[in-house]
């Protein structure tokens, strides 16, 4: 029977191969899931393969944390000797997202001359002092066959040269998941739980290294928050790496009373605070086209993104460094003054049942 091997290896992959898993069961492939282990903590982790019911991997290569250049190794290295330990080649491997393990991934079967799929692929925020925008664009240059999330991934693609051929727009898998576990979410009662009513608060997400490893950056982000805070409660559930800086800095403190601090949660648990949340605060990238299809005010505190669509279509502000646009946007929001979302082809729960017919064309 021929194989496929899916990878996930951190937190933001684990919502696009859930649906792609339960897709592929309806097709003649056998298939295997290989977790690098680039996040490893049970909040990180393990959490998401409970509520979004993903089978347990078939292998875990335990890579973990380091650097990129170490962390990306690894993954080659343990990834390749995992593919040439095989009896028979897989015909194919699946990656998703923009992490380092994609790109290892993708690397390391190419070089065995096993294709690969990228699924969102095309994105491109055209800052290469991202990490992740590194990992898109040697990911897109390598694989074979590219499955496009948004209209701006193909546009993308035909303007760096590859062929039509290889680029098929498939639409969303981060929303399949959403769509999925909406029924879940409404299980959930953010009073109960975090003690909010609808509308009342603002939740927070923060995470890339240009915002939270500087410390005077982070400092005006926490003083963000206090505003916010004087208006809206405001519950922030915190990344390992920003617990850390937050820590370091003594800036915990001062968020400390004012701002509620939580730890990293669940899927449902995050889909439950942002249906319900007057306004979502990220860096994440996810949670931008999240908040769009669920049509919530998000302000994203980067300098761009890759997702335009969630700019022309939805509910995404960039406000990048500028914390008076930011504050101009949140009054417009608490006075109801702010856009609405619009459709977006694909983003309709059924992207990974078109990625796997894709998949049964190009590799059965
Ligand atoms: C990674 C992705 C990023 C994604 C994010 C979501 C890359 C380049 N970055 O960033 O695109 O948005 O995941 O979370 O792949 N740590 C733990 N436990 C864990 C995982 C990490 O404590 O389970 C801590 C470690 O101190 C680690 C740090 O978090 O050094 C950063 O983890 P890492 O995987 O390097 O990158 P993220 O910032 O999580």
């Amino acid at each position: 029977m021929p194989e496929i091997t899916v990878v996930a290896g951190a937190r933001p992959n684990f919502m696009k191969v859930a649906p792609l898993l339960r897709a592929l069961k309806g097709t003649p492939f056998q298939v295997r899931l290989v977790h690098t282990g680039q996040h490893y903590d049970a909040a990180m982790s393990e959490v998401f393969f409970q509520q979004l019911e993903i089978p347990a991997p078939d292998v875990h290569l335990g890579v973990g944390s380091g650097r990129h250049g170490q962390q990306t190794a690894r993954v080659l290295e343990l990834f390749e000797e995992y593919l040439i330990g095989l009896q028979q080649p897989p015909a194919g491997v699946a990656v998703v997202g923009d992490v380092n393990s994609t790109m290892a991934c993708t690397l390391a079967a190419v070089k065995l001359g096993i294709p690969v799929a990228h699924i969102e692929a095309g994105l491109r925020s055209f800052d290469r002092t991202m990490p992740e925008e590194i990992n898109r664009v040697v990911t897109d240059s390598i694989a074979s066959l590219l499955l496009v999330s948004e209209p701006a991934g193909e546009e993308n693609l035909k303007k760096e040269g590859i062929a039509a051929e290889k680029i098929v727009y498939a639409g969303n898998t981060m929303i399949d998941t959403l769509v999925r576990q909406s029924a879940s979410a409404d299980n959930i009662d953010v009073k109960q739980r975090f003690g909010v009513d609808r509308e009342s608060f603002a939740l927070v997400t923060l995470h890339r290294p240009s915002n939270v490893d500087h410390e005077e950056r982070l400092k005006e982000l926490v003083e963000f928050l206090l505003f916010m805070a004087e208006h809206l409660k405001v519950i922030f559930p915190v990344h390992p790496r920003t617990r850390a800086r937050l820590t370091a800095t003594g800036l915990a403190e001062r968020l400390r009373d004012r701002v509620i601090l939580d730890e990293p949660i669940g899927y449902i648990e995050n889909l439950a605070l942002m249906r319900a949340a007057k306004v979502v605060i990220t860096d994440s990238g996810g949670m931008q086209e999240e908040t769009t299809f669920l049509n919530v005010p998000c302000l994203t505190l980067r300098a761009g993104t890759e997702r335009p669509v969630t700019i022309t279509h939805g509910t995404n502000t960039i406000v990048g460094s500028d914390l008076e646009l930011a504050k101009r946007c949140f009054h417009a929001i608490l006075d109801g003054v702010y856009r609405r979302s619009r459709p977006i082809p694909g983003w309709d729960g059924h992207a990974a049942e078109r990625i796997a017919v894709s998949l049964c064309e190009a590799w059965l």
